[in-house]
């Protein structure tokens, strides 16, 4: 089976690899809004330090059981001799799963608005919440209906995923990346420069460097470390899956340190870029609708630029790369799991995963606003509450699945596998690992005691349903 799987061809294509599927609709997306729900400048230091001291150590975790197995997410467990931790694993595969069937249709709306940007910029800056919420089916006079355009772009994205899997990502997706991560970057930095400048920019501004305690809670850290996990791609083992295609030589901790640090960089950008930007336009009173931040926010900023529909049509054309990487990386790990776990076979597998994921994805879409059907959920302090199904879906995986499955994992290398042989398989590569005691106390002791008190008290103390 070994050969049905892909090898990275260099030592950059690991990298750009491990960095795209890093850098996605997380950084863009998801990060903005939850840097503005959890007050601005404390969010950028917690999230910072959860980076540092709990993210960075996973990644290096997962990396390391995956090269040192050779095996897929559950396989990993069998491998090592440990099979009655092939649970992790399951979670593992069982939350990319659902995090897959929404991500494609985000990652098909970030399409429509190439479209719509190519062909329609006027509607978008004239109205672009309007225009938002139209394409979720939301319409301006409070009437409803299914958002058959958003599930249309949603479907051809799902299918370039199936298309690029089936075809092996190394040549293509590997190529683009060399390209398509350095334009990214420079183009935000370049948005930066225009969001910051816009008129009523600095009161965002100012949010996002002022530390104010009063917004914090338990569920803020939950919120961090769930983000954290899921821009890194950490907590669902698909590090694993990408550190078993690695060769020996390759220095993991170093490589962790890199992509880490893009990882963050982007993020911090699209926070700086995206809230001002939405202080500036949307105000105040329409902040709280923080789901569409990155699409109705950012229309300002294209409207009032020289060139803007241009830079708007590259903008979402480089953001829905960055979210096929991602995706792919996903999709990857789960039919590198069913072929290797069931013996199925691959492109037979591949449509029908995907086809799946869409169809689960259309209630993603579909329960933003036109279908009315909800998820539960229960903490201690609101009791049982019933976010909408869309919602639910990010809860289930960002606040449980991701959590349980990083902790999982934690206590697989920290106590069972042991840090010993972690520190010997990072160690293959010939140099030193000079942070070797940190890291085993980090791992034994910090992060799962901090993992596992993040979870309980957040259930505990309650947590903003938006
Ligand atoms: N990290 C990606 C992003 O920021 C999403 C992603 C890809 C992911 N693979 C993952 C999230 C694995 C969790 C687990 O958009």
């Amino acid at each position: 089976m070994e050969n049905e799987r892909a090898q990275w061809g260099s030592k950059l294509g690991f990298i750009l690899a491990a960095a795209g599927s890093a850098v996605g609709l997380g950084n863009i997306w998801k990060f903005p809004g939850r840097a503005f729900e959890g007050g601005g400048g404390c969010f950028l230091l917690i999230y910072l330090l959860i980076v540092i001291f709990l993210g960075a150590p996973m990644m290096l975790t997962e990396l390391s059981v995956g090269r040192a197995s050779q095996a897929n997410i559950v396989g990993v467990f069998h491998k090592l001799g440990h099979r009655n931790f092939s649970w992790v694993g399951w979670i593992g595969v069982i939350g990319a799963f659902i995090i897959t069937c929404y991500y494609a249709h985000v990652g098909g709306w970030v399409l429509r608005y190439v479209v719509g940007y190519a062909t329609e910029s006027s509607s978008i800056y004239s109205d672009s919440l309007g225009y938002f919420y139209n394409m979720l089916g939301l319409h301006g006079d409070g009437t409803t209906s299914i958002p058959w355009v958003a599930i249309l772009f949603a479907a051809i994205f799902m299918a370039m995923n199936a298309i690029i899997i089936i075809r092996g990502v190394e040549s293509g997706i590997e190529k683009f990346n060399k390209i398509g991560m350095p334009a990214l970057f420079i183009l935000l930095l370049i948005l930066l420069v225009r969001s910051v400048t816009l008129d009523g920019a600095a009161e965002g501004l100012q949010y996002m460097v002022s530390l104010d305690w009063s917004k914090v809670n338990f569920s803020t850290f939950l919120a961090a470390l769930g983000q954290a996990f899921y821009s890194l791609s950490i907590g669902m083992a698909i590090m694993i899956t990408y550190g078993s295609y690695l060769p020996k030589t390759e220095n993991i901790a170093k490589n962790t340190v890199l992509i880490c640090a893009m990882d963050t960089m982007v993020a911090f950008l699209a926070g700086f870029i995206i809230v001002p930007a939405v202080f500036a336009t949307l105000g105040e009173s329409e902040i709280g609708k923080g789901g569409g931040f990155a699409f109705v926010s950012l229309a300002k900023v294209f409207d009032q630029m020289p060139g803007g529909t241009f830079f708007g049509v590259l903008f979402y054309l480089l953001l829905l790369f960055a979210a096929l990487t991602s995706c792919i990386s996903l999709v990857e790990s789960i039919v590198a799991f069913l072929t290797e776990h069931f013996l199925w076979e691959r492109t037979r597998t591949t449509i029908i995963v995907c086809v799946i994921m869409f169809l689960i994805g259309c209630l993603y879409t579909c329960t933003q606003a036109a279908v009315p059907l909800k998820g539960i959920w229960f903490d201690a302090a609101n009791g049982v509450t019933y976010p909408a199904f869309c919602d639910f879906m990010e809860y289930l995986t960002d606040r449980i699945m991701i959590p349980v499955c990083a902790l999982g994992c934690c206590i697989f290398v920290g106590w069972v596998w042991k840090p010993e042989s972690a520190i010997e398989e990072i160690e293959q590569c010939g140099v030193r690992f000079g942070l070797a005691k940190v890291y085993a106390i980090l791992i034994k002791y910090v992060a799962p005691v901090a993992i596992l008190a993040i979870l309980i008290m957040s259930f505990a103390a309650g947590m903003t349903l938006s």
